[in-house]
């Protein structure tokens, strides 16, 4: 194993599928947990995520709010309770808005516009999730100030990818991640962990299209199987596996912004903190109101109350105790 942090930059997908299967992967932790302490600092930034629409035209097997899932309570958040609610977020102390959303057709560029705009001018950066969008419509948010944006491409395995999403292909999910890139945005990607049928090899590819997209982001998590789901019976992602894909994408990508993800913390609470030691230095934590926070239910998870300024203030106190500064 190479030792410089250059040449893991260049470790090949053969490589990666070795390093996956380590025995022992401390030392691979800790390299890890130097070069994100080098490269990033000790700050966990931690975002807001307003889930403002579960209405979602795609059908992915493993998520709760396809649209075939007749049991999901849909729900659309008007503009007034979006602003209310980012409102609340950035006088909590947030800095960052993260809308995300189904690929609801109801909210037009205009719409999300008007919402991008009046965030940007409460002095918050924002974040857009909202699924694919056109390059026409990721230009004209671009333009509003959107700052950034996160389309996960989820498998790098396109056979994999077709059995998974019933609408779409992985050429077109990765041509709309070049746009983003192209148009500026500060382009986030990711991956499940854990997805039936992928391999040691599919979480290379997916580690290697990080890279080659050109990623300031990624969000690595668990697959969770969902009841109401057509993946209902299998089983969830390894979190150790899920760790390793983390650390590696920090030796990969050394100066970005790696997110703990939720799904992390509901498969297993200890290892979401356990995460802050192998390459992560980003936690999205909802502000999302009550019910429509139960109800935006991609897996299942127990979620507490909203309550925007104590949550906030209680993550973090745990982000001090884990020896990190809160941002
Ligand atoms: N388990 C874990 N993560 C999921 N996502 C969707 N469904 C699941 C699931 N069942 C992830 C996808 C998506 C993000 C919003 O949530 O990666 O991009």
């Amino acid at each position: 194993m190479e030792s410089d942090v250059n040449g893991v930059r260049k470790m090949e997908k053969k490589e990666l599928v070795q390093m996956l299967a380590l025995e022992d992967f401390e030392p691979v932790y800790r390299r890890a947990d130097a070069v994100r302490r080098e490269n990033t600092g000790d700050i966990v930034h931690i975002r807001a995520i307003i889930e403002f629409s579960n209405i979602c035209r795609r059908q992915c097997l493993y998520c709760g709010l396809n649209s075939t899932n007749e049991k999901a309570v849909r729900y659309r958040m008007s503009v007034k309770e979006i602003l209310d609610t980012a409102r609340q977020a950035v006088d909590a102390g947030y800095r960052t808005i993260v809308l995300q959303s189904g690929e609801d057709p109801h909210f037009h560029k205009e719409t999300l516009g008007e919402i991008v705009t009046a965030i940007k001018e409460m002095g918050a950066a924002v974040t857009l999730s909202c699924g694919e969008l056109t390059f026409e419509e990721l230009r004209y948010l671009k333009n509003c100030g959107a700052d950034r944006y996160l389309l996960k491409h989820e498998t790098a395995d396109p056979e994999l990818y077709d059995r998974l999403h019933p609408c779409g292909t992985l050429k077109e999910r990765v041509e709309c991640l070049k746009n983003i890139n192209r148009l500026g945005y500060e382009t986030g990607s990711g991956f499940m962990i854990g997805l039936p049928g992928q391999t040691l090899e599919t979480i290379a590819s997916d580690l290697l299209l990080l890279k080659e997209l050109n990623c300031k982001m990624a969000g690595i998590g668990p697959f969770i199987p969902h009841p109401d789901t057509p993946l209902a019976g299998e089983k969830a992602g390894d979190t150790e596996l899920t760790k390793r894909a983390v650390a590696l994408a920090r030796l990969l990508l050394p100066k970005a912004n790696l997110p703990v993800t939720t799904s992390l913390g509901v498969v297993n609470r200890e290892e979401k903190d356990n995460a802050f030691a192998c390459g992560a230095n980003v936690i999205m934590k909802k502000v999302t109101p009550d019910p429509y926070k139960q109800a935006y239910e991609i897996y299942p998870a127990k979620l507490e109350k909203t309550d925007v300024i104590g949550d906030r203030k209680k993550l973090e106190e745990q982000i001090r105790q884990l020896g990190r500064i809160p941002l």
